[in-house]
């Protein structure tokens, strides 16, 4: 599923050892791979392929304005949350001026401002997707002043009403949004009531339904229950004459984080695809971690080893000001040397991997934080001062969530395409840190 392999006892992405990225750029960096966006990309389109959607990859998930253009070119539209990813998609090339549709961007997001409801509306964005009424009244307040403004005449603004079917995609708790008491969305009884009150609005055209009930999802009969929910209300809402022609099924799915064994996008796929064909309904996705997660991969050094009581630290100079993942989340990253030594390869990537001779470390940074961690008791092979410590899934909800906490200017990112990488975000230095202050 990606193209970070170990060969001859060194790591590599695609045809460069991170080793050598490591001596040109320094650490820590995010190194992703171009050909596994790609790959994840492609794949994951041929899979939903009869349903012909539109692909708003999850800006949110990984926003480098190289990794935006990279699937732009494969045809991906975008999923925006705020007037800053707006931003970035629009310095991607997704403008009416720009290679790219901007009608192929959907603005999901709880508390959008008035000043970014009328940078999409210029922007020309496909849809709003909708969360609450006050949103609503407040989106088709600020379309009609618009065309009371002197700009009659502009096309109606679409919108999705997001909805909480109430399912349980057993995934964490700061990640699940579908359940009914989630702040996302409304539930599908209100959603009833909301289209009663708005769904004839000639100024905001609201004529579809957004789904995401969370992430990651490897429970795909969650989304079973909640597009077969929605469909139902569909169903119910044509009845009584309203237009609904667009369903967006958010996203969620699989990415490999302890090793391989997640879903297939085949089998997303063959749940959700009979479900959804022959609807007449344009179908959206948005796929974030998915395509992004195991596209990279956090490479750090080690500065110290450390004991402390029975325990030994690695000590490293990533942090979670550049992967917050297990300090918020708990989350598991596979964390592996670059040079591991022999023995300890091939790579051993999953879970509970225990090779003999290994040791039970936790690699942590030099945040001043105890949450400050990268991994827990794991079993590592010897590790020394200067050492190269890849964390991998890395690609995903990595650098988008940096912090400059401690002072700690942001990484480094450096995209792989083939035998050749560049640097495609420079590191931050200390006058970018006093930069708006200054
Ligand atoms: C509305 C919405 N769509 C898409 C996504 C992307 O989720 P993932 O990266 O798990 O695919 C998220 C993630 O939070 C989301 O909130």
């Amino acid at each position: 599923m990606d193209q970070f392999n170990y060969r001859n006892g060194e790591l590599f992405c695609e045809s460069v050892p991170v080793a050598r990225i490591a001596e040109a750029v320094g650490t820590p960096t995010f190194i992703y791979s171009a050909a596994t966006f790609r790959d994840h990309y492609t794949r994951l389109a041929a899979a939903f392929a009869e349903l012909d959607p539109i692909i708003c990859y999850s800006v949110k998930s990984c926003g480098n304005l190289h990794i935006l253009r990279l699937l732009a070119e494969l045809g991906a539209g975008m999923d925006v949350v705020s007037g800053g990813e707006l931003f970035r998609a629009s310095r991607a090339g997704f403008s009416r001026s720009g290679p790219y549709d901007p009608g192929k961007i959907v603005f999901a997001g709880v508390g959008k401002t008035d000043a970014e409801i009328n940078e999409a509306i210029d922007a020309g964005i496909g849809w709003f997707n909708i969360e609450s009424e006050a949103e609503l009244a407040n989106l088709i307040r600020i379309a009609r002043e618009r065309d009371m403004g002197g700009r009659k005449g502009e096309a109606p603004v679409r919108a999705a009403l997001r909805v909480n079917p109430d399912v349980d995609p057993k995934t964490h708790r700061h990640t699940a949004t579908g359940k009914r008491e989630s702040k996302f969305g409304v539930d599908l009884e209100r959603a009833r009531s909301v289209f009663a009150e708005f769904g004839r609005n000639s100024l905001v055209r609201l004529t579809g339904f957004h789904l995401h009930i969370g992430s990651p999802v490897m429970n795909l009969d969650a989304y079973v229950e909640a597009i077969t929910k929605t469909l139902a209300l569909i169903a119910d809402l044509r009845q009584d004459g309203f237009t609904i022609d667009t369903l967006d099924i958010g996203g969620g799915f699989r990415a490999d984080y302890e090793g391989p064994g997640s879903p297939s996008y085949a089998d997303y796929a063959a749940k959700i695809v009979p479900l959804l064909h022959g609807q007449g309904l344009r179908i959206i996705l948005e796929p974030g971690r998915t395509i992004s997660a195991n596209a990279g991969i956090l490479l750090a050094r080690t500065t110290f080893v450390k004991h402390s009581g029975d325990k030994e630290f690695v000590i490293v100079d990533g942090s979670m000001t550049e992967l917050i993942r297990p300090a918020l989340y708990d989350a598991y990253h596979f964390v592996w040397p670059a040079r591991p030594g022999v023995g300890f390869v091939p790579d051993p990537r999953g879970k509970d991997i225990r090779f003999p001779g290994t040791k039970l470390v936790d690699v942590v940074g030099p945040v001043c934080e105890s949450g400050d961690f990268l991994a827990k008791e794991r079993a590592l092979p010897p590790i020394k001062r200067g050492d190269l410590i890849a964390v991998f899934t890395a690609g995903a909800y990595g650098f988008v969530m940096a912090s400059h906490y401690n002072a700690r200017p942001n990484a480094a990112e450096v995209l792989v395409d083939g035998e050749t990488f560049r640097v495609i975000r420079r590191r931050e230095n200390y006058a970018d840190l006093v930069a708006a202050e200054e």
